[in-house]
């Protein structure tokens, strides 16, 4: 089943920092931009902001001091530079590089993104781009979107496996 990125599912604590973002024009963009399989960019960085409060949590936890707002309006913004035409269009080897720059762009420009939000928007992507994130919360967003990726594909790969089994089940009944 799709993920379904309406405001019902989101955490209050995401809303309360980052409902701007969920609401703004330039996300409802993003919920017509495919990303990992049959996610698109905003539930993807919907996913991305979940993952990164989990994180959140469990460091508050161990007493280790985090930027929760940052991580997580990063976690929302850090792919936005995707709702480009020219960095969506690109070939996915040059969109790598591309979008996190456009991504920080976009972040300053449209919602006032502070310097530790636009640092961990440019290095999401490492260890592509080999620049290491200058800040907690940019760390947070790594493990977040790797995180997100990894649930996304294997939601992906769980529905194609059941699928299979059905048809492989359907197919015995028939013969
Ligand atoms: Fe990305
Ligand atoms: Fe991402």
């Amino acid at each position: 089943m799709k993920h379904d990125n309406t405001n019902n599912e989101v955490s209050e604590d995401i809303l309360d920092v980052g409902g701007d973002i969920i609401d703004s024009e330039r996300f409802e963009k993003a919920r017509s931009i495919p990303h990992h399989f049959d996610y698109d960019v905003a539930a993807h960085s919907l996913d991305a902001a979940e993952c990164a409060l989990l994180i959140c949590r469990i460091l508050k936890r161990l007493n280790i001091p985090v930027e929760q707002e940052d991580a997580i309006r990063a976690s929302l913004l850090h792919d936005l530079g995707m709702t480009e035409d020219e960095v969506f269009l690109s070939p996915p080897s040059e969109k790598a590089y591309t979008h996190p720059e456009e991504g920080a762009r976009i972040a300053t420009e449209e919602y006032g993104a502070n310097e530790v939000q636009i640092d961990a928007i440019l290095h999401h992507m490492w260890p592509i781009g080999h620049i290491i994130p200058h800040h907690t919360s940019g760390w947070i967003l790594v493990a977040a979107d790797k995180m997100s990726s990894i649930r996304e594909t294997g939601s992906y790969a769980a529905r194609q496996i059941a699928q299979t089994m059905q048809s492989v089940t359907k197919r015995r009944k028939d013969t």
